[in-house]
């Protein structure tokens, strides 16, 4: 656990649905807030008895360094996600954070394209706002199966920052995939990085298409996580060098962020 990582009770400021199963809680943690990078999780200790579930990894979504205050958008999955979805305002939430590597984005790095599949979208918006202060070009795709799964377009519309949207079954949006929107873009634009987070199949496609278009592309991975501090090697990923050899990093420490190019997707 590196010393810029904290363990703490924050206290629930609100925690309420967006729609579906997707939910937004805001959380007072000064450390946590002061210290986290776009692209960073926490990890929430998900129940209260003496037998706990493992912690579960959340992304930052959002911080108000001057408030201390951090969002975390979540998708109610299982039980650990229920759990969060139960807690009330000033509750207090056991997190462990700010952890993993994040995004690091090179000085020249003015034209960024972030892609997110569903609540993907949770650490881009974090990125997206902070690239978009320190004065880069950001333009987000928001791609999902419905209309139910595209998050935080009014948040990202009202920071000024351009928003395109597909989804699937055409209910908003362009009709079909986010990376057929992303080809589009590479076909037609000069972009310095992409960065994506969603499902596997998507970051394939994505990483490709960045590939084929010689665009430096960052994913972040969402393995399943144990330890969450590189203790237990549950979270391990394929990463390939320069020469096709193959080695394993910690999705919870190396990453959560990786190098489109060098990483081993399933099946891949
Ligand atoms: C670095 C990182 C950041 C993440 N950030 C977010 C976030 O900001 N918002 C968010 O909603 N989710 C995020 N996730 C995924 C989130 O951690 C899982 O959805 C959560 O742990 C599920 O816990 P649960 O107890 O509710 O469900 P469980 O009962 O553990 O699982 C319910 C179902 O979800 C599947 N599942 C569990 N974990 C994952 C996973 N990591 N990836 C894919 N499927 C999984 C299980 O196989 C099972 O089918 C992140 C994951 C990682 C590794
Ligand atoms: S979750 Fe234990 S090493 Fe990554």
């Amino acid at each position: 656990m590196g010393s810029g990582t904290f363990q703490c009770n924050a206290i629930v400021e609100e925690n309420r649905e967006l729609r579906g199963n997707y939910r937004l809680m805001v959380v007072k943690s000064p450390e946590v807030a002061g210290a986290a990078r776009p692209g960073q999780f926490v990890h929430v200790r998900c129940g209260s008895g003496t037998v706990p579930l493992l912690r579960r990894p959340i992304s930052i979504h959002r911080v108000w360094p001057g408030e201390g205050r951090v969002g975390l958008l979540y998708e109610v999955k299982g039980r650990g996600t229920a759990w969060m979805a139960g807690r009330k305002p000033g509750e207090t939430l056991d997190i462990l954070g700010p952890l993993g590597n994040g995004f690091r984005l090179a000085a020249g790095e003015r034209r960024l394209v972030l892609v997110a599949g569903g609540v993907g979208i949770a650490p881009l918006f974090f990125l997206a706002e902070a690239a978009r202060r320190g004065g880069r070009q950001v333009r987000v795709l928001l791609g999902g199966r419905n209309r139910e799964m595209i998050l935080a377009e009014d948040d990202l519309r009202q920071m000024g920052i351009p928003v395109e949207v597909t989804t699937d079954d055409g209910s908003y949006g362009h009709h079909g995939l986010v990376t057929g929107l992303l080809a589009e873009v590479l076909e037609r634009e000069e972009v310095d990085r992409v960065c994506a987070c969603g499902p596997q199949p998507m970051l394939v496609a994505v990483t490709r298409l960045s590939v084929l278009h010689e665009v430096p592309c960052y994913v972040s991975l969402e393995e399943h996580m144990a330890c969450g501090v590189g203790a237990c090697r549950g979270c391990v990923v394929g990463i390939r060098d320069a020469f096709g050899n193959i080695s394993y990093r910690n999705v919870c420490t190396h990453g959560p962020v990786f190098e489109a190019r060098e990483v081993v997707f399933d099946g891949a």
